[in-house]
């Protein structure tokens, strides 16, 4: 079976992670006719090292077999160049089968692309939905899921969402959290391997990391979560890996005053949100471990808190991922500066919500999707 995998941004690579050593596992113990061949495909839409070449040592998997390397543009051209390289790759490698994951440009751009083609695509983390069209990955994932032939899914309310839509039952599969496969398979060897954050496993402090258009390309809104921001930093100090397009962002608004850019801990500094550059996967699970609250507008580490139990605060007004709030640890603040403070300080008093690990998030759903590719007579 030719497959194709694609990846595109920084948190695809721990979502097709586990997928590939599934495949290589299945091969290993299968090695006679019937293998997956399969070629990693990385689209290129991020480019810095520190926000994806780094991401595949650390995830042990090889670098991709393929890089379309189309960068940034606005949506459509982005969407465009990807959909023309991969339409390519497509004649030429004449794959049986293409895996998309999550709800990014890179992940609609070969889905449109497939379709057309008649090739079956599988997409990991189907039904999603923040019921927001203003979201780019909203419009991404229901496109997606329309178009897809295994609709793989980390929670039941997804399975119910894309019921809703009229997508076919039999397409459904309910499998589990294939970002926490990677989770749980890192913890312990970030645990022994970074030695950079050594000393803050005694200290107390906040992780915060934001790129959100609907956050960070509003100026008002922006500034209200810093202001909220540096009233927290006042009681702990938080550390803040920065995406790209945010630093550059905060350099125009004219924002850079918020921050302390070396990290060094002084409680007694006032100023003291320290904005570093991105890290890398198991620097960044080390210290979201470790931290005493997590305040994110990222979709995967609302996820990831809630299985680490540790308390996050989601500055969003909706979420695709219901089930962290009904059963982990987050909590929608918005943009709402007081009510940011407010949580905040709630979960610095007491140790805020704790929450359970859901159902099918036991590190084994990649192992269920192969199976169930292999099994299925679809292809
Ligand atoms: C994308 C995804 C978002 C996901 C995020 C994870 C879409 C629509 N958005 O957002 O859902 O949560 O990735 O990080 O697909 N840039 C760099 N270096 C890079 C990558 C980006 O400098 O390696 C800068 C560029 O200025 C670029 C901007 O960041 O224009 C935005 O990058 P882009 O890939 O368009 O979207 P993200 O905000 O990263």
């Amino acid at each position: 079976m030719k497959v194709l995998c694609v990846v595109g941004v920084r948190p695809n690579f721990m979502k097709i992670a586990p997928i590939i050593n599934e495949m290589d596992k299945y091969n290993f113990a299968y090695s006679r006719k019937e293998v997956f061949e399969y070629l990693l495909v990385h689209t290129g839409q991020h480019y810095d090292d520190n926000m994806s070449n780094y991401f595949f040592k650390d995830l042990q998997i090889p670098p991709p077999d393929i890089y379309l390397g189309v960068g940034s543009g606005t949506h459509a051209e982005q969407t465009a160049k990807i959909m023309i390289k991969f339409e390519k790759l497509c004649f030429q490698k004449k794959p049986d089968l293409v895996i998309v994951v999550g709800d990014v440009n890179s992940t609609l751009a070969c889905s449109i692309v497939s379709a057309k083609l008649l090739i079956p695509i599988a997409h990991i983390e189907a039904g999603l939905r923040s019921f927001d069209r203003t979201m780019p990955e909203e419009i991404n994932r229901r496109i997606t899921d329309s178009l897809s032939e295994y609709l793989f899914t980390t929670c039941l309310d997804a399975n119910e969402n894309l019921r809703n839509e009229g997508l076919i039952e039999n397409k459904i599969y309910f499998v589990g959290n294939v970002m926490i496969d990677t989770l749980f398979k890192f913890k312990k060897i970030a645990k022994s391997k970074v030695k950079r954050f050594n000393k803050f496993k005694t200290l107390k402090y906040g992780l915060l990391t934001l790129h959100r258009p609907s956050n960070v390309d509003n100026k008002t809104n922006c500034q209200k979560i810093f202001e909220a921001l540096i009233e927290i930093s006042k009681e702990i100090p938080i550390i803040f890996p920065a995406h790209p397009r945010t630093q550059k962002i905060i350099d125009e608004f004219g924002f850079s005053h918020f921050f302390q850019k070396k990290l060094i801990f002084n409680l007694n500094q006032i100023k003291n949100i320290y904005m570093i550059p991105p890290l890398s996967y198991l620097e960044f699970i080390y210290l979201m471990d470790n931290a005493k609250l997590v305040l994110t507008d990222s979709g995967g580490i609302q996820e990831e808190t809630t299985v680490l139990g540790i308390p996050c605060l989601t500055l969003r007004e909706n979420t695709e991922r219901p089930i962290t709030i009904k059963e982990g640890t987050n909590i929608l603040v918005g943009s709402n500066k007081d009510k940011i403070i407010k949580e905040s300080f709630k979960i610095l008093n007491d140790r805020g919500k704790t929450g359970k690990i859901p159902e099918l998030w036991d590190g084994k759903a990649s192992q269920r999707i192969i199976e169930i590719i292999k099994m299925s007579n679809r292809i």
